[in-house]
Parts: structure tokens; C-alpha cells; sequence
């Protein structure tokens, strides 16, 4: 099993650390385009093993030829917003960078399955299936597993009882389209909803909306890492261990929940195969609605993408 991480800047480095440290493949791989620096972290990532007690091998390079053959890609490279720059120009930027990462490693590993977590999130999965050329259920985007994690975080924090006992989770995508499920939310087991009024959970949704602002915000340089590197690693553990288990990912839906064609954040089975099934959980109207408007969105903008891109 082999693992090739594209980007060794901050979530790239923590994704490669945690999967090494999950043991649950021969392999990490992590390509940067600053001359030394994947191959740096991969050495100090590698003296931290016997400590640690893993046996995955890092390897970082420039180049894309060490990746061949790796059963998944993680895309982690991109550019961060600089001040002056609109959201196009940070679109086209890390377009470019996709376009580019993505072309060379789905040449090296045809039959790899390919996990985005550039931002804009929705568009560079949109562009990353376009540019490999991969069965759309061989590329999916990570989002929905960090806002759930954020959105359990906070609801663990307010009802004051340890994170594990909460389980919630969003739909859609990041941002203002993020769709949360209420009535699936727990806590130790109870209804978030019968243990909060309805304007409670509605400022921990809205905490959560803002919750990757929230950070860059308080770091003043650069943005999350450490959650959005742990929502990764578990999603690629889950593929190459073949476990069958639901997460919520962006993926193309084919018709399921009445879209079809689109990228957005849904509960899908994750296995070798990459997205096994989409599962129509049986949502609210409200739910659904807020879910078919976020694909409408993320359509709206894929589309300006392609025609940012078709005029060079
Ligand atoms: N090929 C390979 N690596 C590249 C390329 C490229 N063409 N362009 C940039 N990189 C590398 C940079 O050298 C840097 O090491 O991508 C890395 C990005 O790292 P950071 O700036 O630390 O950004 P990070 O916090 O890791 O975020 C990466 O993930 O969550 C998203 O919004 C975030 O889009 C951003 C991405």
C-alpha cells in the first residue's frame, strides 16, 4: 500500500504524520516544489518512528516519479489567500496548481483513488476529476468530515462532556452552504434537540460555518492544519483498509438526493474502490432543500471556473 501526499506545507506534512502513524501502509510519499523541503520533513518524519512505534516509510522528492503506483492521492498544495487577492485570483492561482500536481501524479498512478483538500474545496475536486480523467468515484473532496468534527467539537464543549460522545454531521460544503442535520446530532447518546433550544443549536451551526475563519483569524498567517490533516488520514484509512464506512464526502452525485452532476458534501461508504455508494439518508425537507441548494452552488461556480479557464 502506498500513499503519495501532494503539498508538504501544513496540512500536507500532518496528513503524511498521521497516516504514518495509523501503520496502515508500507509508503507515504510527499511531494512539494520547494527544493529539500518534502525530503526534510520525510527524514524527520522518519526519525520520529521508533518513538512513535510505526513502520511506514516516508519518502519526500520533486518530482513525481517516486509516486508511481500509489494506491491513494492526497492534493494538499495550493496557494493561501494573500491580501489583495480576490477569490478568482486564488481560484485561478490554485486552479493552475491542481491542474498541474493532479496531471502528474494520475500519470504515475493511473488506478489510485484521489482526495482533494485545496480550497476552493468544491472546484479543485471539480477540476481534479476533470484533469485525471478518473472515474468520478475515484475522486472525492474532503470537507464534511472536518465541519463535523468542528460542529462536535463545539456542541461536546457547550454540553460540556468529552468530544467521542458526540456525533453530528453536515452536509453540502464549506462555508455558507454548509447543510448541518440536527436530528442526527447526539450527546452521550440524546438528542442534541432535546438538549438544546432551537436558537442554541442554530449559533453552534453558525460557530461551525465560521469555524475554519474562526482560526485564520486567530493565526493572522496561514489556516487550520491539525483537524483538517486528521479528517484526511481517516478517510484514506478507511480506503485502504476497505472498511465500509460512511463518511461525509464531497463526491458527484448521479442522481441521488435528486442531483445529479454535481460536487457536494454527502454520506458516502468509503472502500478500496474509493466512493462504494452514496447513502440517501432519509433527510429532513429542509435538509434537502439546503442540500440541493449548496450542489446548485457549487455548480454555479465550477461553471465560472471553466469559463475563467476556457479564456486563458
Ligand atoms: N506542486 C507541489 N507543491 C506545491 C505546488 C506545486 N505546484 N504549489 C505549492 N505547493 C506547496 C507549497 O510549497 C507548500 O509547501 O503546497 C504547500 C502548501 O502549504 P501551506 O502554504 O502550508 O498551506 P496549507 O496550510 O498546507 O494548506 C494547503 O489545504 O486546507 C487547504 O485551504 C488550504 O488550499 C489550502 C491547502
Amino acid at each position: 500500500m502506498k500513499v503519495t501526499v501532494i503539498g508538504a506545507g501544513n496540512v500536507g506534512a500532518t496528513t503524511a504524520m498521521r497516516i504514518a502513524q495509523m501503520d496502515v501502509c508500507r509508503e507515504v510519499v510527499l511531494v512539494d516544489v520547494v527544493p529539500g523541503r518534502a525530503a526534510g520533513l520525510a527524514l524527520d518524519l522518519n526519525q520520529s518512528a521508533p518513538i512513535e512505534r510505526f513502520r511506514t516509510r516516508l519518502t519526500g522528492t520533486e518530482t513525481y516519479r517516486a509516486t508511481a503506483n500509489s494506491d491513494v492521492i492526497v492534493m494538499t498544495a495550493g496557494r493561501p489567500r494573500a491580501p489583495g487577492m480576490s477569490r478568482l485570483d486564488l481560484l485561478l492561482v490554485n486552479a493552475a496548481v491542481v491542474r498541474d500536481c493532479v496531471a502528474q501524479a494520475a500519470a504515475q498512478s493511473p488506478f489510485a483513488i484521489l482526495i482533494v483538500v485545496t480550497n476552493p474545496l468544491d472546484e479543485m475536486t471539480h477540476l481534479a476529476w476533470r484533469t485525471s480523467g478518473f472515474d468520478e468515484r475515484r475522486v472525492m473532496g474532503m470537507a464534511g468530515g472536518l465541519d463535523s468534527a468542528r460542529l462536535r467539537w463545539f456542541l461536546a464543549d457547550l454540553a460540556g462532556v468529552a468530544p467521542p460522545d458526540v456525533e453530528a454531521m453536515t452536509l453540502g460544503s464549506h462555508g455558507e452552504t454548509m447543510v448541518p442535520l440536527p436530528g442526527r446530532a447526539t450527546i452521550e447518546g440524546t438528542p442534541a434537540t432535546r438538549i438544546f433550544d432551537p436558537a442554541t443549536l442554530a449559533g453552534v451551526f453558525e460557530h461551525t460555518r465560521a469555524g475554519g475563519a474562526e482560526i485564520v483569524a486567530l493565526l493572522r498567517t496561514g489556516s487550520a492544519y491539525y483537524a483538517p490533516a486528521s479528517a484526511t488520514a481517516v478517510m484514506v484509512r478507511a480506503i485502504l483498509e476497505d472498511r465500509r464506512e460512511l463518511h461525509p464526502v464531497c463526491c458527484r452525485l448521479r442522481g441521488e438526493f435528486g442531483i445529479d452532476g454535481a460536487f457536494v458534501g454527502v454520506p458516502a461508504v468509503l472502500s478500496r474502490r474509493g466512493v462504494e455508494e452514496v447513502r440517501e439518508l432519509d433527510l429532513e425537507p429542509g435538509e434537502l432543500a439546503a442540500l440541493r441548494e449548496a450542489a446548485a452552488a457549487v455548480r454555479q461556480k465550477c461553471a465560472e471556473l471553466e469559463e475563467a479557464l476556457a479564456r486563458g
